[in-house]
């Protein structure tokens, strides 16, 4: 399906790549807008920023900023190599969200259709994601389709 979709993000945000000096910046507070996020100290960012980077084929963490830098939305496109379809990429969209009080001014909307970018520019032939089904709407909106359910086990629940 084609996606013709352009980040309209509004003046003075900026749509970048997570950089390792933003766990001073407001990253782990966005993220736990989305769940619960635990205490993460700044050894355990850095070492997982730095597996991410390891495998930048794989893992595309990026972050909205406002006027003074500081971090407003977040969100991951990772993608995965498969057989199927004579090898192709298969993108997925994670942990999506926006600080609250930033909430209705179109920076979810600017992240998905960066990431969706993102994906369409490495090659992926399709982006899956797992939503709450309030959130159904929002996705919709970023040109996304309904495809149907979720299942999960959960280990130690
Ligand atoms: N249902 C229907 N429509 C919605 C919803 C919704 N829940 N949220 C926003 N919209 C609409 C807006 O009204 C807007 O419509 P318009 O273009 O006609 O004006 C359009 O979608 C774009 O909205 P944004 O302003 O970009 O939305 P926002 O910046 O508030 O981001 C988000 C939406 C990401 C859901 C935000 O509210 C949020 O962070 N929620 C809490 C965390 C969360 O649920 N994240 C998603 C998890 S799913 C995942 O990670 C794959």
């Amino acid at each position: 399906m084609a996606f013709d979709k352009q980040i309209t993000i509004p003046e003075g945000y900026t749509f970048r790549p997570l950089e390792k000096t933003d766990y001073h910046n407001n990253y782990l507070d966005v993220l736990r807008v989305l769940t619960e996020v635990g205490e993460i100290s700044e050894s355990k960012f850095n070492e997982l920023f730095d597996y991410w980077k390891s495998l930048s084929d794989i893992f595309h963490p990026h972050v909205i900023t406002n006027k003074s830098g500081k971090i407003v939305a977040v969100g991951m496109v990772l993608f995965e190599r498969k057989m199927i379809h004579e090898c192709s990429i298969y993108a997925h969209i994670e942990d999506i969200a926006v600080a609250e009080s930033e909430q209705g001014n179109k920076l979810g909307y600017s992240m998905i259709v960066g990431l969706t970018n993102v994906a369409k520019e490495g090659g992926c032939y399709k982006i899956i994601l797992d939503c709450d089904p309030k959130n159904i709407g929002f996705y919709e909106k970023c040109g996304y389709t309904n495809g149907g359910n979720e299942m999960f086990l959960k280990f130690n629940a």
